[in-house]
């Protein structure tokens, strides 16, 4: 599995996204699209997107009863995104139904599926949260372990997790997409488990996710050519 880095492009519109993509010239980066951006601009951003050579992450985190997860995936495949996403936390028979999904729009559309990864636990989760409002008595690494298991188990092909938790991750075969990046001197927002990207890359993590220390950057493009420097060579 090719290591990437990917952009998290929460703009709020397809107009400040192209903007900010004029800066890369002919470089096509990994990008990842989220449900503030689809939810306002739909699939024809997308198709234009692929349209220009770019990859993209749908990142619209699904959880709803597997036939509506199967429909909806099944639309998703047909789209020729490169990566979409799940909660693990709708169970493995959802999983194995967004797996299908995602095969047979894909199919139909002579396309290749895409690849499908599982969120564990929300990085805005934290352990007090999860035991005393989800009723989830456990701790944190043990459940995102146990979802990620079951996720593998549903054939899954990784995890959304902090790159902390990517040595497990990776331990387990799955590959990790992890959030949570920051280069050196960067401000840390929002974010509490993080790394930069050469820790990501000695932790293991297969796809880097990095948002603002990117997008927020004076001059944007040098900042994505430091993550490839330090994650993928
Ligand atoms: O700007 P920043 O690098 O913090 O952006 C990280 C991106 O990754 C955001 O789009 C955020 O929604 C996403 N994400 C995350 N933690 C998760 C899953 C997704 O930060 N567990």
């Amino acid at each position: 599995m090719g290591k990437d880095v990917i952009i998290a492009c929460d703009f709020a519109s397809a107009e400040e996204l192209f903007g900010f993509l004029e800066k890369f010239g002919e470089k096509r980066p990994y990008l990842k699209i989220g449900m503030e951006l689809y939810f306002k601009e739909g699939q024809s951003l997308v198709k234009k997107l692929k349209e220009k050579g770019f990859k993209i992450f749908l990142d619209l985190k699904m959880h709803d009863i597997p036939n509506t997860v199967r429909k909806a995936s099944k639309i998703i495949g047909a789209l020729g995104v490169d990566m979409t996403n799940v909660h693990a936390s709708g169970g493995k028979r959802m999983m194995e139904e967004a797996l299908l999904g995602l095969k047979e729009g894909a199919s139909e559309a002579g396309l290749e599926p895409p690849i499908l990864i599982a969120v564990t636990q929300l990085t805005s989760t934290d352990e007090r949260m999860m035991n005393n409002e989800l009723l989830i008595e456990k701790k944190m690494e043990d459940v995102v372990k146990h979802y990620a298991e079951l996720a593998k188990e549903a054939g899954l092909a990784g995890v959304v997790c902090s790159p902390l938790e990517a040595p497990m991750v990776d331990n387990m075969y799955l590959l990790s997409v992890t959030p949570g990046i920051r280069l050196l001197g960067d401000s840390v927002d929002d974010q509490k488990r993080i790394s930069t990207p050469e820790g990501a890359r000695k932790m293991g993590s297969t796809y880097i996710v990095v948002g603002r220390s990117i997008t927020a950057a004076d001059d944007p493009v040098y900042a994505y050519d430091k993550c490839i420097l330090e994650f993928c060579l």
